[in-house]
């Protein structure tokens, strides 16, 4: 049995791959890490780093990859993530996928899991259209498909301040679906045909997924 386990969320915008993320990687003792979380951390505190990504993630285009390569490396090299990680929203490209791969290499790890969160587009926009994000946690919610229990209210961390992720609007979301599939698709292609790559259907309800992700990676204690 491994002693490390580094688990990858992939797949498009609105999949609900941050849905999944938090329970997935308590349940799994690591730490989650999505570049996304980090970017928009940083852009709250005002750091070159996350004044730099603003302008590629208001236009729903990635930010270049030596920007997000150190910032994952400097991730990974925090004791916290010393057992492992789950990776969500990286690699979307491929020098991303060769860089990660050097990063687990050097710290004598590899990729363990790739979950791949398929689903079909218009699934896509009517999840991103609906969501609500917490300014405090990230923790993401729906209008409709997950509604927060008390309105307005963040159900994990209790701040009272869902909105509209900035990045969520008609036009960047179109952007980000391209920029989807001509960067980020290709990288199936390295990970398709191995034990590594778990195919789950993320167009069912949010409880059917977990289940689908409780099967791919069981928890080690039960592996
Ligand atoms: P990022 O924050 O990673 O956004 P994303 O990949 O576009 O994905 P989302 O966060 O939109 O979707 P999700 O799959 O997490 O869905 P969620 O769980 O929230 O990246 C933002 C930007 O940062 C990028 O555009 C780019 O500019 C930059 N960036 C980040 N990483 C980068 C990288 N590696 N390289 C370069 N640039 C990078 O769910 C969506 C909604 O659906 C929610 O409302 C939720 O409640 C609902 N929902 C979830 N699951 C279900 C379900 N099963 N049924 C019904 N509703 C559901
Ligand atoms: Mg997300």
């Amino acid at each position: 049995m491994s002693r490390t386990l580094d688990i990858l969320l992939f797949g498009p915008p609105g999949a609900g791959k941050g849905t999944q993320a938090a329970a997935l990687a308590a349940r799994h003792g690591i730490p989650h890490v999505s570049t996304g979380d980090l970017f928009r951390k940083n852009l709250k505190e005002q750091t070159p780093v996350g004044l730099v990504a603003r302008g590629f993630m208001d236009r729903g285009l990635l930010v270049p990859d030596e920007i997000v390569c150190d910032m994952v490396r400097l991730r990974l090299e925090e004791d916290e993530a010393a057992a492992g990680s789950l990776l969500d929203g990286f690699p979307r490209t491929l020098p991303q996928a060769d860089a990660l791969e050097g990063m687990l290499r050097r710290l004598g790890r590899r990729i363990d899991h790739v979950l791949f969160f398929d689903a079909e587009d218009e699934v896509l926009v009517e999840r991103i259209a609906g969501r609500l994000s917490c300014s405090g946690c990230g923790a993401a919610f729906h209008r409709t498909f997950a509604p927060p229990r008390t309105q307005g209210v963040c159900d994990h961390c209790g701040r009272n301040g869902l909105s509209v992720r900035s990045d969520d609007n008609a036009e960047t979301v179109g952007a980000r679906l391209l920029e989807y599939r001509a960067k980020t698709t290709p990288l199936l292609a390295r990970w398709q045909g191995s034990d590594t790559l778990h195919v789950i259907n993320a167009g069912r309800p949010i409880a059917e997924v977990e289940r689908a992700l409780a099967l791919a990676v069981p928890a080690r204690a039960e592996a």
